[in-house]
């Protein structure tokens, strides 16, 4: 069925937009999961305790979150050609149609490749390292996961790069959301205008929201 959708342009979007939306669901329970480092080290190592014990079931939703980012990536690769293809003949009217066009929108494809490079840094940066090694250490102490996302945004640096993925992140779902709704058959005049400025408010939350937390700990120090 997949197969038939990518032979046509709307079903290529329509798998953009399911695997958009699963990545949205993903990336809102994973900022309740990471808000909890407000609760310090004991809740927040608790909560990645239980992501350990339920392994089994987590590295099956994860592999199935990979695949869905793969495809999401892939198959918007595939859209961007087939578009720049057929847009050959127009491009000097759209280029000249810009100023209509949302920064977000304007913004999607090289805010997309930015996330891209941003989640393979951050799994190496926090997934795939040791958690009681010593980034974990807090005054001689390991402090496992906690004491491995605490010592990182302690680094003015670390904590910008992540500051500005997700601002990258905010941007990308102000785009997305709007545009997954739209695809998705939800797509009626009087409520377009509703549906940008919730894509805007929900994307602004989830920035802020993933953001506080270096902000929090270059603070807190
Ligand atoms: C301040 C922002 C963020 C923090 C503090 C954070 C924290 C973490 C931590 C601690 C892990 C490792 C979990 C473990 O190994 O048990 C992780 C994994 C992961 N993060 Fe993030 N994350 C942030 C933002 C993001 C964003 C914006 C995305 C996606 C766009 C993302 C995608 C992932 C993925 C795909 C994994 C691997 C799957 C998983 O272990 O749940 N993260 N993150």
């Amino acid at each position: 069925m997949c197969l038939g959708l990518l032979k046509t342009s709307i079903g290529k979007k329509q798998i953009v937009a399911v695997t958009g939306l699963l990545l949205v669901i993903f990336v809102i329970g994973h900022l309740i999961g990471n808000l909890l480092i407000f609760g310090g080290p004991d809740l927040f190592n608790a909560y990645a305790a239980t992501l350990k014990k339920a392994r089994p079931v987590v590295l099956l939703i994860e592999l199935g979150l990979l695949g869905i980012f793969l495809t999401h990536v892939l198959v918007t690769i595939l859209l961007v050609i087939e578009n720049r293809k057929s847009a050959g003949f127009t491009r000097y009217a759209v280029a000249n149609h810009r100023g209509n066009i949302s920064l977000a929108t304007q913004m999607r494809t090289a805010t997309g490749l930015f996330l891209f490079g941003f989640v393979i840094w951050h799994l190496l940066d926090f997934t795939l390292i040791n958690h009681e090694g010593p980034r974990s250490l807090m005054n001689n102490q390991s402090l496992g996961l906690y004491g491995v996302v605490y010592n990182s945004f302690l680094s003015p640096i670390h904590s910008l790069l992540y500051i500005i993925a997700m601002g990258c992140l905010g941007f990308h779902l102000a785009h997305g959301v709007q545009s997954l709704v739209q695809t998705l058959g939800f797509n009626h005049p009087r409520y377009t205008p509703m549906v940008l400025q919730f894509s805007r408010f929900f994307a602004t939350l989830i920035a802020i929201g993933f953001s506080s937390i270096p902000v929090y700990v270059l603070i807190r120090g």
